[in-house]
């Protein structure tokens, strides 16, 4: 059987990972061949292909990105885009696809695999929020970097008497401030799921600046204050997939705290950052495991699935249960981090 693999969607630590996994399992154990799909579901629209072979998954177990790039082309708003797909596969020899993305690339499997496309999914995304595995990796790097980045702030805010603000992504879902917030020791965390009230924000600032320390504020690019204005964009546009931008929260949080307290306020964007470089180790044990399971699932022939985390072990989820809703920071999961605000 001919396999080809693609990666879509923001990049995420351990996408090579997982890469690797998929052909050096895939060629030692199932006599598979594979070829390299370009830039996420654009390579199987355009016919876009590299060689891909144990040769190309040497040394890329560490490195951050892509080796087969990305995009966030969605096949469905292309006029003729599905049949397009299927006759590039038919031509390029490939019996089945392996699909590593996060919603949107493994929304786009679903259909495919109910339109008769052979393909086995890999969730994948920093955000966390895909529902049907425990965790996606990529979460456990973005959270340590945004968690450093933290560690490092309290010092400077200190030395300043400031507040500092950092403002972290997760889009809908507010896994990376949460995580981040409560192994950082933030003194506020603010996530999309509960819109929060700017002046007891305030409160907490002022609450902190009582002891010799000095407040960080960790805020999810997609929280929403109560008192209105819904979520802060970059750009109201929208990409192939209905997205908009997010981004500015932080810089609106530290005006007004700076302007109802009184105290210097600074905010932090950390941005992509938060999705570049080296995997942590467990971000490649967990992307070596999806990988493993991912072919194992192609060489059974069993379609239409995802790879999922279920405590330790790895199980295969109809790719809906994956895609289907996405997965949220509960109330009770906040509670946790609230002792600790102020
Ligand atoms: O989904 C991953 C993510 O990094 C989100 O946290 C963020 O909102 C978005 O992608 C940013 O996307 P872009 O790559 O278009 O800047």
């Amino acid at each position: 059987m001919r396999i080809g693999v693609l990666t879509g969607g923001g990049d995420c630590p351990g996408l090579n990972a997982v890469i690797r996994a998929v052909v050096r399992k895939g060629v030692s154990v199932h006599e598979l061949d594979f070829v390299g799909y370009r830039d996420g579901w654009k390579g199987p629209l355009e016919g876009l292909t590299m060689d891909l072979g144990i040769a190309q998954v040497r040394g890329i177990l560490p490195r951050g990105g892509t080796i087969l790039g990305s995009s966030r082309t969605n096949p469905f708003k292309i006029e003729n885009g599905v049949e397009q797909i299927k006759e590039n596969l038919t031509r390029d020899g490939v019996d089945a696809l392996v699909a590593i993305g996060g919603e949107d690339t493994l929304g786009v499997a679903t259909k495919l695999a109910d339109l008769g496309v052979n393909v086995v999914g890999v969730p994948k995304t920093i955000d966390n929020d895909l529902s049907g595995t425990d965790f996606t990796f990529g979460f456990d790097t973005a959270v340590n970097i945004a968690s450093e980045a933290i560690d490092r702030l309290h010092t400077t805010a200190e030395s300043h008497h400031r507040a500092l603000v950092v403002e972290v992504m997760g889009r809908h879902a507010g896994w990376i401030a949460l995580h981040a917030g409560m192994s950082g020791g933030a003194n506020v965390v603010l996530i999309p799921e509960v819109p929060f009230d700017i002046e007891e924000v305030c409160n907490l600032v002022r609450k902190r600046f009582e002891t010799q320390y000095s407040p960080i504020i960790v805020v999810a690019e997609g929280a929403v204050p109560r008192e209105g204005g819904g979520m802060t964009l970059v750009s109201g546009e929208r990409d192939a997939f209905g997205h908009v931008r997010l981004g500015g929260i932080g810089d609106r949080l530290a005006a007004e705290i700076e302007q109802r307290t009184g105290a210097e306020s600074r905010a932090v964007v950390l941005g992509h950052i938060q999705r570049g470089g080296t995997p942590t180790a467990f971000d490649r044990w967990l992307a070596t495991r999806f990988g493993l399971h991912a072919i194992d699932a192609v060489a059974d022939k069993e379609f239409g699935v995802m790879v999922a985390l279920r405590g330790t072990d790895i199980v295969r989820v109809p790719l809906i249960e994956g895609t289907g809703e996405l997965k949220l920071v509960t109330p009770a999961e906040y509670a946790e981090a609230e002792v600790f605000f102020g």
